[in-house]
Protein backbone atom coordinates (compact mmCIF):
# COMPACT_ATOMS: atom_id res chain seq x y z
CA UNK A 1 0.00 0.00 0.00
CA UNK A 2 1.29 3.36 -0.70
CA UNK A 3 2.16 6.09 2.11
CA UNK A 4 -0.42 7.43 4.36
CA UNK A 5 -1.31 11.08 2.51
CA UNK A 6 -0.64 13.12 5.83
CA UNK A 7 2.79 11.32 6.44
CA UNK A 8 3.75 12.38 2.93
CA UNK A 9 2.76 15.56 3.53
CA UNK A 10 4.44 15.52 6.61
CA UNK A 11 7.51 14.96 5.15
CA UNK A 12 7.75 17.55 2.74
CA UNK A 13 5.91 16.09 -0.03
CA UNK A 14 3.69 18.47 -2.33
CA UNK A 15 0.36 16.64 -3.43
CA UNK A 16 -2.19 17.18 -6.15
CA UNK A 17 -4.67 17.58 -3.73
CA UNK A 18 -3.88 18.74 -0.19
CA UNK A 19 -5.23 16.03 2.52
CA UNK A 20 -7.76 17.23 5.22
CA UNK A 21 -9.21 17.06 8.44
CA UNK A 22 -10.92 19.42 11.14
CA UNK A 23 -9.52 20.30 14.61
CA UNK A 24 -12.72 19.37 17.09
CA UNK A 25 -13.99 17.34 14.13
CA UNK A 26 -15.99 14.67 16.71
CA UNK A 27 -17.85 17.22 18.08
CA UNK A 28 -21.10 18.75 19.00
CA UNK A 29 -22.14 19.77 15.55
CA UNK A 30 -22.72 15.96 14.61
CA UNK A 31 -25.62 14.17 15.92
CA UNK A 32 -24.06 11.18 16.28
CA UNK A 33 -21.47 12.78 18.59
CA UNK A 34 -24.32 14.15 20.56
CA UNK A 35 -26.09 10.78 20.75
CA UNK A 36 -23.04 8.63 22.13
CA UNK A 37 -22.30 11.89 24.40
CA UNK A 38 -25.48 11.24 26.15
CA UNK A 39 -24.76 7.67 26.24
CA UNK A 40 -21.37 8.42 28.17
CA UNK A 41 -23.63 11.00 30.73
CA UNK A 42 -20.83 13.76 30.69
CA UNK A 43 -17.56 14.68 28.51
CA UNK A 44 -14.74 13.47 30.80
CA UNK A 45 -16.73 9.73 30.90
CA UNK A 46 -16.74 10.17 27.04
CA UNK A 47 -12.45 11.20 27.48
CA UNK A 48 -12.16 8.10 29.53
CA UNK A 49 -14.38 5.27 28.16
CA UNK A 50 -11.94 4.12 25.37
CA UNK A 51 -14.88 2.38 23.56
CA UNK A 52 -16.79 5.36 23.19
CA UNK A 53 -13.65 7.68 22.68
CA UNK A 54 -13.07 5.74 20.37
CA UNK A 55 -16.32 5.40 18.34
CA UNK A 56 -16.43 9.42 18.49
CA UNK A 57 -13.20 9.32 16.88
CA UNK A 58 -14.75 7.25 13.86
CA UNK A 59 -18.07 9.15 13.45
CA UNK A 60 -15.94 11.63 11.37
CA UNK A 61 -14.08 9.51 9.34
CA UNK A 62 -16.73 7.14 8.31
CA UNK A 63 -19.28 10.33 7.39
CA UNK A 64 -16.37 12.50 5.87
CA UNK A 65 -13.69 9.93 5.16
CA UNK A 66 -11.39 12.64 6.22
CA UNK A 67 -7.58 11.58 5.87
CA UNK A 68 -6.64 11.94 9.67
CA UNK A 69 -8.47 10.92 12.75
CA UNK A 70 -7.59 12.90 16.39
CA UNK A 71 -7.89 10.79 19.54
CA UNK A 72 -10.84 11.62 21.55
CA UNK A 73 -9.77 12.94 24.60
CA UNK A 74 -8.84 16.68 26.38
CA UNK A 75 -5.45 18.62 26.78
CA UNK A 76 -6.85 19.27 30.33
CA UNK A 77 -6.06 15.44 31.32
CA UNK A 78 -3.00 16.05 32.07
CA UNK A 79 -3.37 18.49 34.61
CA UNK A 80 -5.83 15.90 35.96
CA UNK A 81 -2.87 12.60 35.57
CA UNK A 82 -0.94 15.47 37.81
CA UNK A 83 -3.29 15.75 40.86
CA UNK A 84 -5.20 18.53 40.26
CA UNK A 85 -9.39 18.15 40.04
CA UNK A 86 -10.83 19.02 37.38
CA UNK A 87 -14.73 18.83 36.08
CA UNK A 88 -16.90 20.51 33.48
CA UNK A 89 -19.59 22.96 33.42
CA UNK A 90 -22.39 22.66 31.31
CA UNK A 91 -22.35 25.22 28.92
CA UNK A 92 -19.61 27.43 30.77
CA UNK A 93 -16.09 25.22 29.98
CA UNK A 94 -13.62 23.37 32.52
CA UNK A 95 -13.07 24.09 36.23
CA UNK A 96 -9.56 23.34 37.77
CA UNK A 97 -8.34 23.28 41.65
CA UNK A 98 -5.54 25.68 40.77
CA UNK A 99 -1.66 25.94 41.69
CA UNK A 100 -0.17 29.37 42.39
CA UNK A 101 2.46 29.03 44.51
CA UNK A 102 5.99 26.97 44.32
CA UNK A 103 5.02 24.99 46.86
CA UNK A 104 1.61 23.97 45.35
CA UNK A 105 4.34 23.22 41.69
CA UNK A 106 6.60 21.36 44.02
CA UNK A 107 3.10 19.47 45.27
CA UNK A 108 2.53 18.15 41.75
CA UNK A 109 2.85 14.61 41.32
CA UNK A 110 5.97 13.81 39.33
CA UNK A 111 5.75 12.89 35.43
CA UNK A 112 6.44 9.18 36.13
CA UNK A 113 3.03 8.95 38.10
CA UNK A 114 0.54 10.28 35.11
CA UNK A 115 0.19 6.81 33.50
CA UNK A 116 -2.55 5.60 35.81
CA UNK A 117 -4.58 8.18 35.32
CA UNK A 118 -3.98 8.76 31.02
CA UNK A 119 -4.20 4.68 30.69
CA UNK A 120 -7.86 4.45 29.30
CA UNK A 121 -6.12 7.26 26.37
CA UNK A 122 -3.75 5.15 25.70
CA UNK A 123 -6.48 2.02 24.95
CA UNK A 124 -8.53 4.46 22.71
CA UNK A 125 -5.80 5.13 20.69
CA UNK A 126 -4.99 1.43 20.50
CA UNK A 127 -8.32 0.21 19.36
CA UNK A 128 -8.48 2.94 17.00
CA UNK A 129 -4.68 1.67 15.66
CA UNK A 130 -7.16 -1.62 14.88
CA UNK A 131 -10.20 -0.26 13.84
CA UNK A 132 -8.86 2.80 11.37
CA UNK A 133 -9.43 2.68 7.54
CA UNK A 134 -5.72 1.96 6.52
CA UNK A 135 -5.65 5.17 4.42
CA UNK A 136 -6.58 7.08 7.28
CA UNK A 137 -3.86 8.54 10.06
CA UNK A 138 -4.18 8.50 13.78
CA UNK A 139 -2.66 12.02 15.33
CA UNK A 140 -1.99 11.60 19.07
CA UNK A 141 -1.99 15.23 20.85
CA UNK A 142 -1.47 17.05 23.87
CA UNK A 143 -1.88 20.87 25.53
CA UNK A 144 1.22 22.65 24.95
CA UNK A 145 2.79 23.37 28.35
CA UNK A 146 2.19 27.12 28.11
CA UNK A 147 -2.11 26.26 27.12
CA UNK A 148 -1.98 23.82 29.91
CA UNK A 149 -0.47 25.84 32.50
CA UNK A 150 -3.23 29.05 31.67
CA UNK A 151 -5.77 26.27 32.67
CA UNK A 152 -3.28 25.31 35.97
CA UNK A 153 -2.73 28.50 37.49
CA UNK A 154 -6.53 30.34 36.39
CA UNK A 155 -8.73 27.06 37.23
CA UNK A 156 -10.60 28.08 33.79
CA UNK A 157 -10.54 29.53 30.67
CA UNK A 158 -9.65 33.25 30.30
CA UNK A 159 -9.61 35.99 28.06
CA UNK A 160 -5.80 37.30 28.47
CA UNK A 161 -4.19 34.68 30.46
CA UNK A 162 -3.76 37.39 33.02
CA UNK A 163 -3.19 34.79 36.32
CA UNK A 164 -0.89 32.73 34.34
CA UNK A 165 1.09 36.50 33.53
CA UNK A 166 0.51 36.99 36.99
CA UNK A 167 2.27 34.37 38.54
CA UNK A 168 5.29 34.73 35.58
CA UNK A 169 5.58 38.45 37.03
CA UNK A 170 5.25 37.66 40.92
CA UNK A 171 8.07 34.27 40.73
CA UNK A 172 9.13 33.35 37.33
CA UNK A 173 11.59 30.43 39.04
CA UNK A 174 8.19 28.99 39.79
CA UNK A 175 6.43 29.43 37.18
CA UNK A 176 9.55 27.95 35.03
CA UNK A 177 9.04 25.31 37.33
CA UNK A 178 5.96 24.81 36.74
CA UNK A 179 6.21 24.94 32.89
CA UNK A 180 9.08 22.42 32.74
CA UNK A 181 7.03 19.68 34.79
CA UNK A 182 4.23 19.84 32.37
CA UNK A 183 7.05 19.86 29.66
CA UNK A 184 8.42 16.47 31.30
CA UNK A 185 4.94 15.04 31.77
CA UNK A 186 3.98 15.93 27.78
CA UNK A 187 7.25 14.23 26.87
CA UNK A 188 5.92 11.01 28.53
CA UNK A 189 2.43 11.02 27.81
CA UNK A 190 2.92 11.76 23.99
CA UNK A 191 5.81 9.05 24.03
CA UNK A 192 2.72 6.74 25.49
CA UNK A 193 0.44 7.45 22.92
CA UNK A 194 2.87 6.83 20.25
CA UNK A 195 3.84 3.39 21.64
CA UNK A 196 -0.46 2.81 21.55
CA UNK A 197 -0.08 3.48 17.87
CA UNK A 198 -0.53 7.34 17.15
CA UNK A 199 1.64 7.84 13.95
CA UNK A 200 1.62 11.86 14.41
CA UNK A 201 1.39 14.14 17.33
CA UNK A 202 0.34 17.50 17.81
CA UNK A 203 0.91 20.38 20.62
CA UNK A 204 -2.00 22.65 21.27
CA UNK A 205 -0.54 26.24 21.96
CA UNK A 206 -4.48 28.25 21.94
CA UNK A 207 -2.92 31.20 24.06
CA UNK A 208 0.78 30.94 22.36
CA UNK A 209 -0.39 34.69 21.41
CA UNK A 210 -0.55 36.24 24.58
CA UNK A 211 3.10 35.78 24.66
CA UNK A 212 5.41 38.53 23.83
CA UNK A 213 8.85 38.71 23.30
CA UNK A 214 11.56 36.61 25.70
CA UNK A 215 8.47 35.27 27.01
CA UNK A 216 7.50 33.96 23.64
CA UNK A 217 10.82 32.38 23.64
CA UNK A 218 10.86 30.73 27.03
CA UNK A 219 7.00 29.28 27.40
CA UNK A 220 6.40 28.84 23.53
CA UNK A 221 9.49 27.84 21.80
CA UNK A 222 11.52 26.57 24.53
CA UNK A 223 9.05 23.64 26.08
CA UNK A 224 7.93 22.52 22.41
CA UNK A 225 11.54 22.51 21.20
CA UNK A 226 12.11 20.62 24.25
CA UNK A 227 9.20 18.14 23.62
CA UNK A 228 10.08 17.53 20.13
CA UNK A 229 13.53 16.22 20.76
CA UNK A 230 12.80 14.31 23.44
CA UNK A 231 10.43 12.44 21.49
CA UNK A 232 12.18 12.26 17.91
CA UNK A 233 15.21 10.93 20.25
CA UNK A 234 13.00 8.21 21.94
CA UNK A 235 10.69 7.44 18.32
CA UNK A 236 13.10 8.23 15.29
CA UNK A 237 10.83 9.72 13.07
CA UNK A 238 7.92 10.35 14.54
CA UNK A 239 6.51 13.87 12.87
CA UNK A 240 5.35 16.74 14.96
CA UNK A 241 2.69 19.20 14.13
CA UNK A 242 2.85 22.65 16.10
CA UNK A 243 0.00 25.23 16.60
CA UNK A 244 1.13 27.96 17.94
CA UNK A 245 -2.37 29.73 17.85
CA UNK A 246 -2.28 33.70 17.17
CA UNK A 247 1.77 34.05 16.84
CA UNK A 248 1.17 36.20 13.98
CA UNK A 249 4.70 37.24 12.66
CA UNK A 250 6.31 34.79 15.33
CA UNK A 251 4.71 32.03 13.28
CA UNK A 252 8.04 32.61 10.64
CA UNK A 253 10.68 30.67 11.87
CA UNK A 254 9.04 28.70 14.64
CA UNK A 255 9.43 25.28 12.66
CA UNK A 256 13.07 25.59 12.63
CA UNK A 257 13.28 27.06 16.02
CA UNK A 258 11.55 23.96 18.05
CA UNK A 259 11.93 21.24 14.70
CA UNK A 260 8.25 20.98 14.14
CA UNK A 261 7.76 19.01 10.81
CA UNK A 262 4.99 21.00 10.63
CA UNK A 263 3.20 24.39 11.67
CA UNK A 264 -0.61 24.70 11.81
CA UNK A 265 -1.61 28.32 11.46
CA UNK A 266 -4.55 30.04 12.87
CA UNK A 267 -6.78 31.79 10.39
CA UNK A 268 -5.86 35.49 11.46
CA UNK A 269 -2.26 34.91 9.46
CA UNK A 270 -2.97 35.48 5.71
CA UNK A 271 -2.53 32.12 3.82
CA UNK A 272 -0.28 34.33 1.01
CA UNK A 273 2.11 35.30 3.74
CA UNK A 274 2.31 32.13 5.33
CA UNK A 275 3.22 30.42 2.12
CA UNK A 276 6.11 32.64 1.50
CA UNK A 277 7.33 32.71 5.22
CA UNK A 278 6.02 29.47 6.83
CA UNK A 279 5.83 26.97 4.37
CA UNK A 280 9.47 28.09 3.08
CA UNK A 281 10.47 25.86 6.04
CA UNK A 282 8.25 22.81 5.40
CA UNK A 283 4.95 21.63 5.48
CA UNK A 284 1.55 23.88 6.71
CA UNK A 285 -1.79 23.55 7.81
CA UNK A 286 -4.65 25.49 7.97
CA UNK A 287 -6.25 27.73 8.01
CA UNK A 288 -9.65 28.36 7.09
CA UNK A 289 -12.27 30.52 9.12
CA UNK A 290 -14.18 27.80 10.99
CA UNK A 291 -17.10 30.66 10.86
CA UNK A 292 -17.69 29.98 7.18
CA UNK A 293 -18.87 25.81 7.96
CA UNK A 294 -21.68 27.93 10.09
CA UNK A 295 -22.39 30.65 7.37
CA UNK A 296 -21.93 28.52 4.44
CA UNK A 297 -23.16 29.89 0.70
CA UNK A 298 -20.36 30.46 -1.73
CA UNK A 299 -17.90 32.08 0.39
CA UNK A 300 -17.20 28.80 1.67
CA UNK A 301 -16.07 27.45 -1.24
CA UNK A 302 -14.84 30.11 -2.81
CA UNK A 303 -12.40 30.88 0.35
CA UNK A 304 -11.45 26.95 0.81
CA UNK A 305 -10.13 27.15 -2.97
CA UNK A 306 -8.38 30.46 -2.30
CA UNK A 307 -6.25 28.41 0.70
CA UNK A 308 -5.84 25.11 -1.30
CA UNK A 309 -4.37 27.74 -4.36
CA UNK A 310 -2.01 29.90 -1.81
CA UNK A 311 -0.35 26.88 -0.44
CA UNK A 312 -0.29 24.92 -3.94
CA UNK A 313 3.50 25.86 -4.38
CA UNK A 314 5.09 23.56 -1.37
CA UNK A 315 3.25 20.78 1.16
CA UNK A 316 0.16 21.23 2.82
CA UNK A 317 -3.17 19.66 5.13
CA UNK A 318 -5.88 21.42 4.97
CA UNK A 319 -7.38 22.33 8.05
CA UNK A 320 -9.58 25.25 9.85
CA UNK A 321 -7.65 28.34 11.31
CA UNK A 322 -9.74 26.42 14.73
CA UNK A 323 -11.93 24.37 16.18
CA UNK A 324 -15.36 23.70 14.07
CA UNK A 325 -18.15 24.97 16.40
CA UNK A 326 -21.24 23.56 17.36
CA UNK A 327 -23.33 25.82 15.50
CA UNK A 328 -21.71 24.34 12.07
CA UNK A 329 -24.08 22.48 9.58
CA UNK A 330 -22.86 19.37 8.94
CA UNK A 331 -23.68 19.63 5.12
CA UNK A 332 -21.27 22.69 4.82
CA UNK A 333 -18.51 20.54 5.73
CA UNK A 334 -19.62 18.16 2.82
CA UNK A 335 -19.06 21.25 0.51
CA UNK A 336 -16.06 22.43 1.79
CA UNK A 337 -14.34 18.48 0.98
CA UNK A 338 -15.90 19.11 -2.24
CA UNK A 339 -14.16 22.58 -2.87
CA UNK A 340 -10.71 21.04 -1.90
CA UNK A 341 -10.99 17.63 -3.41
CA UNK A 342 -12.92 18.90 -6.90
O1 LIG B 1 -10.16 17.93 17.97
C1 LIG B 1 -10.74 16.87 18.31
O2 LIG B 1 -11.79 16.46 17.79
C2 LIG B 1 -10.07 16.01 19.37
C3 LIG B 1 -10.49 16.21 20.72
C4 LIG B 1 -10.15 17.51 21.42
C5 LIG B 1 -11.03 18.11 22.35
N1 LIG B 1 -10.40 19.17 22.92
C6 LIG B 1 -12.40 17.64 22.65
C7 LIG B 1 -13.34 18.55 23.34
C8 LIG B 1 -8.99 18.28 21.38
C9 LIG B 1 -7.75 18.14 20.52
C10 LIG B 1 -9.15 19.32 22.36
C11 LIG B 1 -8.12 20.31 22.67
C12 LIG B 1 -8.40 21.37 23.64
N2 LIG B 1 -9.15 21.28 24.79
C13 LIG B 1 -7.83 22.65 23.59
C14 LIG B 1 -6.84 23.13 22.55
C15 LIG B 1 -7.48 23.45 21.26
C16 LIG B 1 -8.40 24.64 21.28
O3 LIG B 1 -9.61 24.44 21.13
O4 LIG B 1 -7.90 25.78 21.47
C17 LIG B 1 -8.30 23.39 24.70
C18 LIG B 1 -7.98 24.81 25.02
C19 LIG B 1 -9.13 22.50 25.46
C20 LIG B 1 -9.81 22.78 26.76
C21 LIG B 1 -11.28 22.71 26.64
N3 LIG B 1 -11.98 21.55 26.40
C22 LIG B 1 -12.20 23.77 26.73
C23 LIG B 1 -11.83 25.22 26.97
C24 LIG B 1 -13.48 23.22 26.56
C25 LIG B 1 -14.80 23.94 26.69
C26 LIG B 1 -15.12 24.73 25.47
C27 LIG B 1 -16.04 23.95 24.55
O5 LIG B 1 -15.73 23.89 23.35
O6 LIG B 1 -17.03 23.44 25.08
C28 LIG B 1 -13.32 21.83 26.30
C29 LIG B 1 -14.39 20.85 26.04
C30 LIG B 1 -14.25 19.96 24.83
N4 LIG B 1 -13.09 19.34 24.43
C31 LIG B 1 -15.30 19.56 23.96
C32 LIG B 1 -14.74 18.67 23.02
C33 LIG B 1 -15.45 17.94 21.91
C34 LIG B 1 -16.76 19.96 24.11
C35 LIG B 1 -17.29 19.17 25.27
C36 LIG B 1 -18.68 18.67 25.15
O7 LIG B 1 -18.95 17.70 24.39
O8 LIG B 1 -19.52 19.20 25.89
Amino acid sequence: MSEKTILRALKGERLPVPPVWMMRQAGRYLPEYRATRAQAGDFLSLCYTPDLAAEVTLQPIRRYGFDAAILFADILLLPQALGLDLWFVTGEGPRLSTVTSAAEVAALKPAAAIHDTLAPVYETVRILARELPGETTLIGFAGAPWTVATYMVAGRGTPDQAPAHGFMAEDRAAFAALIDRITEATIDYLSAQVEAGAEVVKLFDSWAGSLKGRDFDDFAVEPARRIIAALKARHPGIPVIAFPREAGPRYAGFARATGADCVALDNSVSADWAAAEVQKDGCVQGNLDPRLLVSGGPALETEARRIVRAFSQGPHIFNLGHGITPEADPENVTRMLAAIRG
